[in-house]
């Protein structure tokens, strides 16, 4: 029997795969005051994701959040729920990869073996799980649970253990570990994937990489200068090595893409500096500081682009960690090549307001990656 998993656009010909980041939350991956910024209203969230659907683009990765960074914008004070914004779009599109945010946390992995396998029927074998261990105490304290830094990739572990034993199928069991203590496991429906849907996860740390060696398919890595790709996929090799498994290293970038490369800069200048929201940004370090330890201070550095180097200013309104794509149409394709060529085998794009500037990027960048080799044509793939 055919196995959908087979066909889905996350495992497709691309080279370089492509997907919409950040789209369910309000202000969706900046931290910019500019009015026009996106207010993550439902319908347009819909329309945006039918763009990209037809478009041909892999994936929609929505992010889990519970709690707003404050600031004047409080960037992600409005977000919606992933897997029943994932049930939603998976009724409403007929190609595109529908991936939901579960933070181990606070789901048991046999609430998310139901709610992926419901999803993955109702998009017919296009659903997706991208993996969250957290690390922002003040949003997890609205559930009164506490992030313990030290053993939350190893608890994701072992919830990832469990959610896909379930879906494997077969006969109940128990589950007696760490974590975990579970009588008379089973699901039914499976996912009508085999022998589940595809994985994500972002570990930026040691252990989070690691994680993804063990558990993803694919692993998201910030990196905000492509010549600090090399190191991390060597590292990543190294875990992939140690488990055996090979999976593809993704990242994350902002696009902001007009005629010319002056007005796109003028543009991400307007939004990302004067508007900024440096109150939020703030709140970003301050939270993330307090669960992503020490240990890891070598690789999380602060972000640093060609637009903070150049002296215009701190550029605090563009998320932290995200690779900007800004120029003429022609700029951003060619960047895009770029980033493919160091090995990087795909990239999320978010946008100021994704409904009113996702149109232009399907016209003028997705024609231009296919001359440059790295895409398909939306029938081919
Ligand atoms: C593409 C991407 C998506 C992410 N989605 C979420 C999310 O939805 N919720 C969340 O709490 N953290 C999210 N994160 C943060 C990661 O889970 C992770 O905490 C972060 O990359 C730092 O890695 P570390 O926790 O291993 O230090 C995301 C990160 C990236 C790069």
């Amino acid at each position: 029997m055919e196995n959908p998993r087979d066909t889905n656009p996350l495992f497709g010909p691309n080279r370089f795969k492509l997907g919409i980041f950040s789209a369910n939350c309000d202000g969706g991956l900046t931290m910019s005051l500019a009015p026009e910024r996106w207010q993550a209203n439902w319908d347009d969230i819909v329309a945006m994701t039918q763009i990209a659907d037809r478009a041909g683009l892999e994936f929609i990765l929505p992010v889990a959040k519970w709690r707003g960074f404050q600031g004047k914008s409080n960037i992600y004070g409005k977000s919606f729920e992933t897997l029943t914004h994932g049930a939603a779009l998976g009724a409403l599109t007929s190609r595109i990869a529908i991936f939901c945010t579960v933070h181990v946390p606070l789901v048991t992995p046999a609430f998310a073996a139901k709610a992926m396998a419901t999803i993955d029927h109702i998009s017919h074998g296009r659903a997706g799980l991208n993996i969250v261990c957290g690390w922002n105490q003040a949003e997890f304290d609205l559930h009164g649970v506490t992030i313990e830094a030290d053993t939350r990739y190893d608890h994701g572990l072992e919830w990832f253990q469990v959610w896909s034993k379930l879906l494997q199928g077969g006969p109940e069991f128990d589950w007696d570990g760490q974590f975990f203590q579970l009588k008379r496991l089973q699901t039914d429906p499976l996912s009508l994937q085999r022998p589940w849907p595809p994985v994500m996860s972002a570990g930026f740390s040691p252990r989070g990489r690691d994680f993804a060696a063990r558990a993803a398919d694919v692993l998201f890595l910030n990196v905000t200068e492509l010549d600090q790709v090399p190191a991390m996929l060597d590292d990543v090799n190294r875990h992939m090595r140690r488990h055996d498994r090979a999976i593809s290293v993704f990242t994350m970038g902002h696009v902001v893409c007009r005629p010319t490369r002056r007005e796109a800069e003028d543009y991400f200048h307007y939004f990302a500096e004067e508007m900024a929201d440096t109150e939020g940004h703030n709140y970003y370090w301050r939270n993330r500081g307090a669960t992503v330890q020490a240990g890891n201070q070598q690789i999380v550095r602060p972000s640093e682009t060609r637009f903070t180097r150049s002296g215009r200013g701190a550029y605090t309104g563009a998320y932290p960690g995200s690779y900007p794509f800004v120029g003429s149409p022609d700029d951003v394709a060619e960047e895009m090549a770029r980033m493919s060529a160091t090995g990087l085998a795909g990239c999320t794009v978010a946008f100021l307001d994704y409904l009113k500037e996702i149109p232009y990027f399907v016209q003028e960048v997705l024609p231009r990656l296919e001359r440059l080799g790295i895409r398909q044509p939306v029938e081919a793939a």
